[in-house]
């Protein structure tokens, strides 16, 4: 979205004092500024004072953030009333947007903005980036994301965002709502990652250990498009239930880091348990890491430096991920569609703990399917190292009729022990596995 540039610039080297709180109508789309003066918040404003603009801002109040600058909070920025909204003024895209930056004690801090209480509906976040910031420290084992929104609210968005390097276990999360409220949200063209440590990195730097996701979704009634998710170790997008909603034109690459999944359908905590009713997913693109190098030209297959690997593209249901004696709650009432798979993978769509979902119209263009199961890896013992069998090798489709029920699959799955297929390894680096690239020259 093009405005003018030079006109948007202009205010910010003057840095302009706080904003005159400004009831914007409720906007549910792009509102160009260009023909209001813009001022902006600049970053000699710390937490605390960006957090009291917010409180005095009341309903409607938006947050201008200065394009370009930095803010590093010590703690997380509130919304405070209905329909305010932090931004970068001018609505700028790319590096232009203003840098949210975690700061403070990694065990303590981990949030950079949180949405997700009672009378916060409406509220949005547009065109900023946030940095998580795990770098400077360890992985924060608890349950929050740089971005926490959704709760019990309506009407949320988030677009426009980029959101990286989590200390905790998500670059964005929209939440349920304890009494499952959560309505209404839109997020869209967001980038999502890098997010958290594969194995690989973790067995270098341990203290760093721990996956992340891209977007951890489960607020019902809600539209995920357009999105670009990149290097998620855990899941690109995690759902969780999220019914009635709509999950389109994503991309998810893998290109460094290894990640559990793409695409992740997870428990629900929606009622009756397991439920996804309604959610449609469809026209995402799913794509796994390509060859690095050249290695075998007849068949288009080489080494990839990072040992990276998307082991399932699409999982549907928490047997993918569990072994057949933890959970038996199966997930069921969505359809997943017209979904695009290419590059490397161990399983490209994987059913296990599901009923009553449709699979269909999905398409592999230069996928691999490949990876090696640890000796130590039994699908029918609760621990990795009991008494078990191996559950199935790589494959394309995959879905295990003991833990499925009424199904509507495309054509070409394949019945066989799908439980516990994320323990798997990539090759070593330099094994001809990973496919070339379209296009690349060798
Ligand atoms: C404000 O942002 C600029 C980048 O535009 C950065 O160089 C500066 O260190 C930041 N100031 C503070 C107080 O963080
Ligand atoms: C807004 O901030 C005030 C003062 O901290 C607090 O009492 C109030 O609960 C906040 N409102 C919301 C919706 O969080
Ligand atoms: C789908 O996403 C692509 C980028 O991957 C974008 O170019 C295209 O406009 C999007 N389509 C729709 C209908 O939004
Ligand atoms: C798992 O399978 C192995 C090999 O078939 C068998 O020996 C073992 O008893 C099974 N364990 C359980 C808990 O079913």
């Amino acid at each position: 979205m093009l405005i003018n540039a030079a006109l948007l610039l202009a205010p910010l080297t003057l840095a302009a004092p706080a904003p005159v709180p400004d009831a914007l109508p409720e906007h549910d789309h792009f509102v160009p500024l260009a023909s209001r003066q813009i001022g902006c918040v600049s970053n000699a404003s710390n937490a605390d004072a960006l957090q009291q603009l917010l409180i005095r801002g009341g309903s409607g109040y938006v947050l201008r953030l200065c394009p370009g600058q930095v803010y590093t909070l010590d703690k997380p920025l509130l919304f405070n009333n209905t329909r305010q909204e932090i931004s970068t003024a001018g609505y700028p895209t790319g590096a232009a947007r203003a840098t949210l930056v975690v700061g403070g004690d990694p065990a303590v801090n981990v949030n950079a903005i949180r949405g997700n209480r009672k009378g916060m509906d409406g509220c949005a976040i547009r065109h900023v980036q946030c940095d998580g910031n795990r770098r400077d420290g360890r992985r924060v084992p608890r349950t929050a994301g740089i971005i926490e929104m959704g709760g019990p609210t309506s009407g949320q968005v988030v677009e426009h965002v980029h959101s990286f390097d989590p200390r905790g276990w998500t670059c964005l999360h929209t939440s349920e709502g304890p009494d499952l409220n959560c309505r209404g949200m839109r997020v869209a063209h967001n980038q999502l990652g890098p997010a958290g440590f594969d194995d690989i990195m973790a067995a270098a730097r341990p203290e760093m250990a721990g996956w992340s996701d891209g977007l951890s979704h489960a607020c019902s009634n809600s539209l995920v498009e357009n999105n670009y998710i990149v290097d998620a170790t855990d899941g690109g997008i995690v759902v969780f239930g999220a019914p009635g909603g709509v999950i389109r034109n994503n991309t998810i690459v893998n290109v460094e880091r290894q990640a559990l999944g793409g695409i992740v359908f997870a428990q629900s905590p929606w009622r009756p348990r397991g439920n996804y009713q309604g959610l449609q997913v469809y026209q995402n693109r799913i794509v796994g890491p390509f060859a690095t190098s050249c290695g075998d030209n007849a068949k288009r297959v080489g080494p990839n430096k990072y040992r990276a690997l998307t082991k399932v593209g699409i999982a549907v249901g928490s047997g993918v991920t569990q072994s057949a004696l933890q959970e038996d709650i199966k997930v069921f009432g969505m359809s997943i569609y017209d979904n695009v798979l290419t590059g490397g993978f161990s399983y490209g769509i994987a059913v296990s703990l599901a009923r009553d979902v449709s699979v269909h119209g999905n398409r592999f263009e230069n996928a691999k399917f490949f990876g090696t199961q640890p000796k130590r890896c039994f699908w029918n013992s609760t621990t990795i190292d009991g008494d078990g069998q191996h559950p199935h090798g790589p494959l394309p489709l995959i879905y295990y009729a003991g833990s499925t029920h009424n199904l509507r699959l495309q054509s070409d799955f394949q019945q066989a022990e799908a439980w516990y297929l994320i323990c798997i390894n990539a090759p070593e680096s330099n094994a001809n596995a990973w496919p070339y690239a379209e296009g690349m020259k060798c």
